[in-house]
């Protein structure tokens, strides 16, 4: 609380070092002016590119360098006062930037960590921002979000409620909607990414290890959304370099991706990761070569404030792996995740991979949607982080 009190309090500061009176000239874009100073805290920075080989193309007659995540590094400039780095994983709709600042221009997660002591790397998923992806020339890129998806999903579900939990979503800032200008920051950071998921996945995991191995402390991993397969890649090949795994709405669920709130499955569902987690193949025990090894059955109910969930069948097969990485989950009372987070934490929990589920709602945090991090009450989901990683 005092922290948040002294950033507001800092207030916007102009060239010429007087506070702007007229809030509303910095607010959202706006704020790029040379008459909004920056609220950021000191920071040290540096920046790298992990991972990624020289790839042959035919086209050119010649080489292109590709799958390499471009890395940041932020660090306390008086030095790191915890022992374990952690690593910030976006979900690929915006790039890593998004930890940096709020859309409405408030302290982001990276400074907030970095202001209590941790040493924080942020990458770009490869296809993403500031990372490469060998496209195979013909393979197009897909966007990131429209309008539609952005305000109904994320920002403004309350306005038409496509599931029951949406009308007590209020955390957002700004209206949610398209011409609010914190909304319009918001989309302006929605980029382009691959639209080939079994790419993404290899090359994110072999860089995503690589990273990990130089960084050379266990890390704690930080990811959002669709970016929290990464680190289920990344436990899979190289459990030992992760100290925890942390996951804000993970996934979409196991095998499906559910759309809007139809429970007839035609309509509201679509097949996606074949091997349950994850489009390509996960360490299971007994092992499979094939994604289609994988026997499902649905379980639950499917209403639109609870889902259904695809399991495997019985017995299951295991993630021994995965396992060995501590795992937790959050999940927002007002977001589409809380009618569905369960599909994964069962999953997890079937292929013996014990898990930490926090439903924000069940501790007193109301009112967040999917970009939890990026919300009016983000510092107080961060620090429920830093103290899930302090007693871990
Ligand atoms: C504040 O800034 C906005 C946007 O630049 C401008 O439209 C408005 O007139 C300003 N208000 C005052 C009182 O200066
Ligand atoms: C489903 O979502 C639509 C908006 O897309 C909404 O009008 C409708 O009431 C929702 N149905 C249920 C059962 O929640
Ligand atoms: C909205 O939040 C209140 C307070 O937590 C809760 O009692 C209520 O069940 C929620 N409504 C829905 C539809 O989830
Ligand atoms: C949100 O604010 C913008 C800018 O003032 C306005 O254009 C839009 O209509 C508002 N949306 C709603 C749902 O009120
Ligand atoms: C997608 O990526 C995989 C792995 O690199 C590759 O084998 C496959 O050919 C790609 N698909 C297309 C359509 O380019
Ligand atoms: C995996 O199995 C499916 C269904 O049997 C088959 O269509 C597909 O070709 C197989 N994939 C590989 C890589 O063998
Ligand atoms: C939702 O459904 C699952 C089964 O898919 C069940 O275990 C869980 O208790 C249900 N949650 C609520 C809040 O009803």
């Amino acid at each position: 609380m005092k922290m948040i009190a002294s950033i507001l309090l800092r207030g916007f500061t102009s060239a010429r070092g007087l506070v702007a009176s007229n809030y509303s000239s910095c607010v959202g874009t706006k704020a790029v002016s040379a008459e909004c100073s920056s609220r950021e805290i000191p920071i040290a920075r540096d920046y790298f590119y992990v991972g990624g080989q020289y790839v042959y193309e035919s086209a050119y007659s010649s080489s292109i360098y590709s799958d390499q995540i471009y890395v940041e590094k932020l660090s306390p400039p008086q030095g790191a006062s915890q022992s374990s780095p952690l690593l910030f994983v976006n979900a690929g709709v915006p790039s890593g930037a998004a930890w940096l600042n709020t859309p409405d221009g408030r302290q982001g997660w990276a400074s907030y960590f970095v202001e209590q002591g941790y040493l924080v790397y942020i990458v770009d998923i490869t296809s993403v921002g500031r990372s490469s992806q060998d496209e195979k020339a013909i393979y197009p890129m897909k966007i990131a979000s429209t309008v539609e998806i952005t305000e109904n999903d994320y920002t403004a579900p309350e306005l038409i409620v496509p599931y029951p939990q949406a009308v007590n979503h209020t955390q957002w800032p700004g209206n949610g909607t398209k011409g609010d200008p914190y909304f319009d920051a918001f989309m302006a950071a929605m980029i382009p990414l691959t639209s080939n998921s079994t790419a993404q996945e290899l090359s994110m995991k072999l860089a995503g290890c690589t990273l990990l191995s130089m960084i050379g402390e266990p890390t704690y991993i930080v990811s959002h959304s669709a970016g929290a397969t990464y680190p289920l890649l990344m436990s899979d090949r190289c459990p030992d370099l992760i100290k925890g795994s942390i996951n804000l709405e993970p996934g979409n669920t196991p095998f499906q991706n559910l759309v809007g709130n139809s429970t007839v499955s035609a309509v509201g569902r679509s097949s996606a990761r074949a091997c349950g987690l994850s489009a390509t193949l996960l360490g299971y025990d007994p092992p499979i070569t094939n994604c289609s090894q994988l026997e499902t059955i649905v379980i639950g109910s499917d209403t639109p404030g609870n889902r259904s969930c695809y399991m495997q069948t019985s017995p299951a097969r295991q993630l021994p792996n995965i396992a060995k990485v501590p795992y937790v989950a959050l999940t927002g009372a007002a977001s589409p995740h809380i009618t569905y987070d369960h599909c994964t934490i069962d999953y997890l929990n079937q292929a013996g991979v014990a898990t930490d589920w926090i439903k924000l709602g069940d501790i007193g945090i109301e009112g967040n949607g999917h970009f939890l991090y990026l919300e009016k009450n983000s510092l107080e989901i961060a620090a429920v982080v830093d103290r899930w990683i302090r007693e871990h």
